[in-house]
């Protein structure tokens, strides 16, 4: 059988300063393209790297007391600790210092040259340094730059130019014939307009600094940088190497993923380059949004950057990545906010996913010995669970075919709500007080574990540590039913599995002490460029405070209000307001400490139903746990615990709403 190939990209980063949570971004969304694509059976090649050249390189290492080369290093040293610690399974990282690059890069200059579309004339423009740009005198109006507002350079000098011009044309078609090559839609149109107002031939070498690659034939000029960078794409799989496998296994590339900022560079100079070469055109170019933060976009130059690996240590990679990825919606913009983050972990993942795993592996526990029966009597809403999650598995496959990674998180998460849902319906604890609905019971709890095999095999291009932390829980560490191609039909989880109750896979992050922790945290660091970002703070929170009074139903159901039964209750000792109660919650049993003791009698509680808040994260009091607070009105001295209508039959771990 022979296996078909992909290619993916990333950009090569700057190595100007550290990466942020912008890049993290790009690199994550790449990465879980790659891990999808080798689940789904593709022979991937997942290149990024650094792009190391230029003046503005050459200046900061510099004004550090460095030679280019040492500053880079250290610099890229950190970008392939950043992509270790975000679990980036790239197959190659390519340096343009290093020598199999050079020497692609100056073949290519070469060839260009001889055949003409390289020539030598005089380059008069405005240069942007922090940005890398040269600007024409009507884009640089005022003498400053476009995009970032800094005073630009007059530079005039001998340069060498590339006939952009003449293949536009050329391009054009290309861009109409291909209408997959330019994603999303609108960033095609862009491009399109951009080439119909005329392409002017490009600058492609430099005398006014030397960090860079030289042209061999005249080497006080460097070729600069978009030649040299968007060269690596190539570079990576032809430099250096006995022969030309990679090339012929891997080009043309399938997808140079990008930032919007630069679509340009990937679709009109590159694929003339490589015209003019007469190599085939990557198959496409994606164009993903902008990360911004409150106060507009995070930049290096503009020094308003999160790091992601301090966001790494406090919530966990898969948290980081999950958020990243679901947050953005393809090619749009998207704000960062830590508020969301923590929002999005709370609900998405521990309550929805985490809770999915947690409970039904508690039942299994509790009702079966641990031990997953077959599904051998299947009763209402089994049907509709199943025809989601066929649903859901199309719905998934079609949206990462698209690269709409958003979209597909969205329907995994369809199908994990179904599954919550399922449970509510089907009131397993119910079932549990009926000898004669054991079989049933045993085919409900099944009909969970196999959600949860689906749901995890979904799940893992993104979440790359998850899948591990899950399987160990249901049972299928290094089972074979855990890959894509097992995915369907409906009943591959094997009945008979022993699962195991273990840690909580997304632990709740309480939001009251983050917002204190993020605040006091971020005073010792503030350095002169912290300071945009701390007056977005004061802003956000002023808003806040005009809104506090209203809350959407949204942040309402995020309290898991649940029907619990006192079992159990006594006093603490030494305390003298506090109870200790134990309840039932469905099929759990949960205790909590209750500043009810001046107001009832321990015997008084038993067997009442009383409502808790069961997502409130657990805290000793008097070295006793507390999983859980109890509601209770109170005003002056009277105090009552909130009681469900005892003449109804509502059942513990009912959703009290
Ligand atoms: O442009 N939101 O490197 P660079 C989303 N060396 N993505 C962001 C982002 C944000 N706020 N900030 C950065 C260069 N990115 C060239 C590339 S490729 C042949 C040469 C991501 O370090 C996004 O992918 O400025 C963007 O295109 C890239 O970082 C720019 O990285
Ligand atoms: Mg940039």
């Amino acid at each position: 059988m022979t296996r078909k190939n992909f290619y993916i990209t990333t950009p090569i980063y700057y190595p100007s300063d550290n990466l942020h949570i912008g890049h993290a971004y790009t690199t994550v969304a790449a990465d879980t393209i790659a891990r999808y694509k080798r689940m789904t059976g593709y022979d991937t090649w997942f290149l990024t790297g650094s792009d190391e050249h230029g003046q503005k390189i050459q200046r900061t290492a510099k004004s550090k007391g460095m030679e280019p080369k040492q500053y880079v290093d250290k610099i890229v040293e950190g970008f392939k600790q950043l992509w270790g610690a975000l679990d980036i399974s790239y197959n190659d990282f390519i340096r343009t210092t290093e020598a199999r690059h050079k020497e692609v890069v100056q073949d290519i200059f070469v060839k260009l040259h001889q055949q003409g579309d390289i020539y030598k004339s005089e380059y008069e423009g405005w240069y942007c340094t922090p940005c890398e740009t040269f600007w024409t005198e009507r884009q640089a109006e005022g003498q400053v730059c476009p995009d970032c507002g800094r005073p630009v350079e007059l530079v005039k000098e001998e340069s060498y130019f590339f006939k952009m011009s003449k293949y536009a044309d050329r391009l054009l078609k290309y861009i109409e014939d291909n209408p997959e090559f330019i994603q999303p839609v609108s960033r095609r149109n862009e491009m399109t307009n951009f080439i119909k107002q005329g392409l002017e031939d490009l600058c492609v070498t430099r005398t006014t600094f030397d960090w860079g690659i030289p042209v061999p034939f005249d080497p006080k000029h460097v070729i600069y940088v978009w030649v040299d960078a968007l060269s690596n794409y190539y570079s990576a799989l032809a430099g250096g190497q006995p022969d030309d496998t990679l090339v012929n296994k891997y080009w043309p590339c399938d997808i140079h993923l990008v930032g919007k900022d630069i679509v340009r560079f990937h679709t009109i100079i590159w694929p003339i380059i490589l015209m003019a070469l007469g190599i085939e055109l990557p198959k496409k170019v994606v164009g993903h949004g902008w990360l911004l933060l409150e106060g507009g976009k995070m930049s290096k130059s503009k020094g308003n950057v999160i790091d992601p690996i301090i966001l790494i240590e406090k919530y966990g990679l898969d948290a980081i990545r999950y958020y990243l990825l679901r947050e953005l919606p393809f090619g749009a913009d998207g704000y960062y906010s830590e508020d969301i983050l923590v929002q999005r972990i709370n609900s998405d993942l521990a309550n929805d996913l985490g809770n999915l795993v947690s409970r039904s592996v508690a039942m299994v526990e509790k009702y079966f010995g641990g031990k997953v029966q077959p599904a051998t009597e299947s009763g209402d809403f089994d049907q509709d669970l199943q025809k989601v999650a066929a649903s859901v598995i199309d719905d998934y496959e079609q949206s990462m075919e698209k690269y709409e990674l958003s979209n597909a998180l969205g329907s995994v998460w369809r199908l994990i709500n179904r599954a919550n849902k399922y449970i509510d319906e089907t009131v397993p604890w119910i079932l549990a007080k009926d000898e004669s609905k054991q079989v049933r019971l045993g085919c409900v709890l099944y009909n969970l574990m196999e959600v949860i095999r689906i749901v995890t095999i979904m799940v893992s291009p993104f979440m790359p540590k998850l899948p591990d932390r899950i399987w160990e829980q249901v049972g299928l560490a290094g089972s074979e039913v855990v890959s894509w191609n097992s995915i369907k039909p409906w009943g591959g989880y094997p009945a008979g599995t022993q699962v195991k109750r273990g840690a909580a896979l997304f632990p709740r992050i309480e939001i009251e002490t983050d917002e204190k922790e993020i605040k006091s945290k971020a005073k010792p660091e503030a350095k002169q460029e912290a300071k945009p970002e701390g007056k977005q703070t004061a802003e956000v929170a002023s808003v806040d405070e005009k809104q506090k009074n209203y809350i959407s139903i949204d942040e309402f159901v995020k309290i898991d209000l649940r029907v619990a039964e006192v079992i159990s209750a006594e006093k603490v000792e030494k305390a003298d307001k506090l109870l200790k109660l134990v309840v039932a919650v469905g099929a759990e049993q949960r205790t909590v400490v209750a500043g009810i003791a001046k107001h009832y009698a321990p015997e008084a509680l038993i067997g009442k139903k009383i409502i808790i808040v069961a997502n409130l994260k657990p805290t000793k009091l008097r070295g006793i746990l507390s999983e859980g607070m109890i509601l209770a009105a109170s005003e002056g001295e009277n105090l009552g615990v909130l009681t469900v209508d005892p003449d109804k039959e509502v059942p513990t771990g009912a959703k009290a709403k």
